[in-house]
Parts: structure tokens; sequence; C-alpha cells
């Protein structure tokens, strides 16, 4: 018997060092995450879009993980700078990225993008979806949809529309308007609609498509014209801006999904802990009125997981390759 017992107890104890063994050093590592700061990668400027939301959800997250965040913006080239540094990173979860719908448009904008979103990436869940603003500076003739289409149609030579990179949604939605409206506008590419917004208050741009969470500010102080929202029904924080279909142009739909990635290879658990901690950030009272207030809301708890994520970014891949394509865009 005492042999048994010590057989056993051998067995057990092999077995749960085997368990142990295999992801012993992966799972205590994963246990104790965090235990140093996680940086949060924003593909755009400081105080644009993409950055405030990044913000709005860092400290509530932060909180729930009992670690820290700090957030560190990478520009350029749309987004795509910052998303080939994160899928070179250390698959520890400490570089975590924050990007939006460029994830899925760039495949089909960059010949030589050097990553592979799906596979180079684990998705953590997706996060909100703001809608676009169709803003101009205060001065600029037009004052309503149809004139601002009919008003391009005749000054295209002149007309500067700012955004933030090739792939970027600013971009994105300034291809929309351009094929919808029939027209080829100067482009004026920025390191994030952020800058751009600044330019277009002072008049040095005319034109932008924008998100509601870096133009509501302007467009209540009246310091920007507002034309429309890019979304079926009126956005709640701008009731006085009508949309796209009331304007006249019903096809220029276009809101910016955000998720949150990590490296491919960032072990599974440590995955679940981040995605548990954007779920608990997301039902956060003041998360969710700060994200009213700039006229957007955060994702189903449902949506904001690894496998959710994943599929919505695989489908939106699909299908921005074919409207890229279809509007005649070239990848660069
Ligand atoms: C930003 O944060 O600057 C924007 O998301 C850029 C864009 O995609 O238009």
């Amino acid at each position: 018997m005492r042999r048994l017992i010590a057989a056993f107890a051998a067995v057990s104890l092999v077995a749960a060092c085997s368990n142990e063994g295999g992801g012993g050093a992966e799972g205590d590592t994963a246990a104790a995450y965090p235990e140093e700061n996680i940086t949060f990668v924003v593909p755009f400027s400081a105080g644009g879009p993409t950055d405030t939301v990044t913000r709005m959800i860092a400290d509530p997250m932060a909180k729930a993980l009992g670690g820290k965040i700090v957030v560190q913006n990478v520009e350029g080239a749309g987004g795509t700078v910052a998303a080939g540094q994160v899928a070179q990173a250390e698959p520890d979860g400490y570089t975590v990225l924050m990007h939006h719908i460029g994830m899925s448009t760039a495949p089909a904008l960059y010949k030589d993008l050097g990553y592979q979103p799906l596979e180079d990436f684990a998705t953590v869940g997706l996060v909100t979806e703001v809608p676009m603003t169709l803003v101009a500076r205060n001065d600029f003739p037009p004052s309503t949809l149809a004139d601002l289409t009919a008003y391009v149609k005749a000054n295209s030579d002149k007309v500067s529309l700012a955004n933030a990179g090739i792939g970027a949604a600013s971009h994105l939605c300034g291809l929309l308007f351009q094929s919808t409206a029939g027209v080829k506008l100067q482009e004026v590419p920025y390191q994030g609609t952020g800058p751009a917004l600044t330019d277009l208050v002072g008049g040095q741009v005319d034109f932008m498509c924008d998100q509601t969470t870096n133009t509501t500010g302007q467009i209540t102080a009246k310091k920007v014209k507002a034309y429309a929202v890019t979304t079926p029904e009126r956005v709640k924080s701008l009731p006085d801006v009508p949309t796209t279909a009331e304007g006249g142009m019903p096809e220029l739909q276009v809101s910016v999904w955000h998720g949150l990635y990590v490296p491919a290879g960032t072990p599974p658990e440590i995955v679940t802990k981040l995605s548990e901690a954007l779920k608990t950030a997301l039902a956060d009272q003041a998360v969710i009125d700060q994200m009213a207030k700039l006229g957007t809301a955060p994702v189903e708890a449902a949506d904001a997981t690894p496998d959710a994520h994943r599929a919505y970014l695989d489908e939106q891949i699909k299908t921005w390759a074919k409207v890229i394509a279809d509007a005649g865009v070239k990848a660069s």
C-alpha cells in the first residue's frame, strides 16, 4: 500500500508537473500578468479620434488588470507603421495595438504591407464603431451636402481634402465621397486627423471626413461647418447634423469600428485577461457617458471577444478589398 501510495503520489506529482511543465512557466507568466507596464500603441497622432478612444478605456482596463497602461502614439502611413511594429513585438501581452477599420483596408491598399492582419495578430475584442462627419472650414462656400457636391464638381482642381494617410478612415471616407460625387480632389495627408482638424479650423484646408469622436467639439462650438453624418440615423450628440441620406447621398455610409490586437503567439490566457478587462471597461458608466458625448457607444459584450473580433476582421478585409477594387484604387 505504502509503495502504491508513494507510486501514486509520484504519478500525480509527475502529472501535476507535466500539466505545469508544458504550460508551467507560461501558465505562471499568464497568472502573474501584468508584472510590468502595458503599452497601448495608437497608430495616429495624439489628440485625434483613435487616441481619444484609446485613452477612454486605458485607465479602466488598467484597473481591471491590476496594472498600468501607457499610451504611445506611433504615426505614419495610414496606421500601417504602428501595426507593422506591433506585429514584430514580443508576444507577451505588454504591447497592445488599438486599430480601426484601417486594419481591414490596408491589405487592399498596400502592396508591401509587411504584415498579415489575420496571421500576425491575435484579436482581443472590438471596442466601438464611430460614425463619421463631413466637415469643412467655416468660411467654405457650400452650406448643404447638395451644395457641397455641386461645388466640388465645379471646383475639383481647387478643393483640398484632408486625411490621415492612405488606409486611414478619413482616407477611406474621402475615397467613398469622391467616387460617389464623381470627382477627384487634392488630398492633403496628415499623421492623424487631430492635426488635420486644427488646420481645418484654421482654414488651411477646405474639407475632411472624420469621426465624431474628433469633430463633435468643433461642430457644437461652430468652429467648423458640418454637412452630414455617414450613418443611417442622426447622431444623438449632433441632433442638427443631417444624415448623408437626408442630404441626397444615401450611398455614403461608413462608420469606424475599432479593436485591440496583440502579436500572434501571445498566450491565450493573457488574451483572455485583456478581453475580460476590455469588457469591464466598456461596461463602465464613465466610459459609456464619454462615448455618448462624442457620438458613439461601446460594442456589445459579446463582440468584445477574440472570436467575434476575428470573424468581423475577416469579413471586413473581404468587403473592403472589393469596394477598393471597384473604386479603381490601386495599392501603392
Ligand atoms: C486618427 O486617430 O487620427 C484617425 O483615426 C485617423 C483616420 O483614420 O482617419
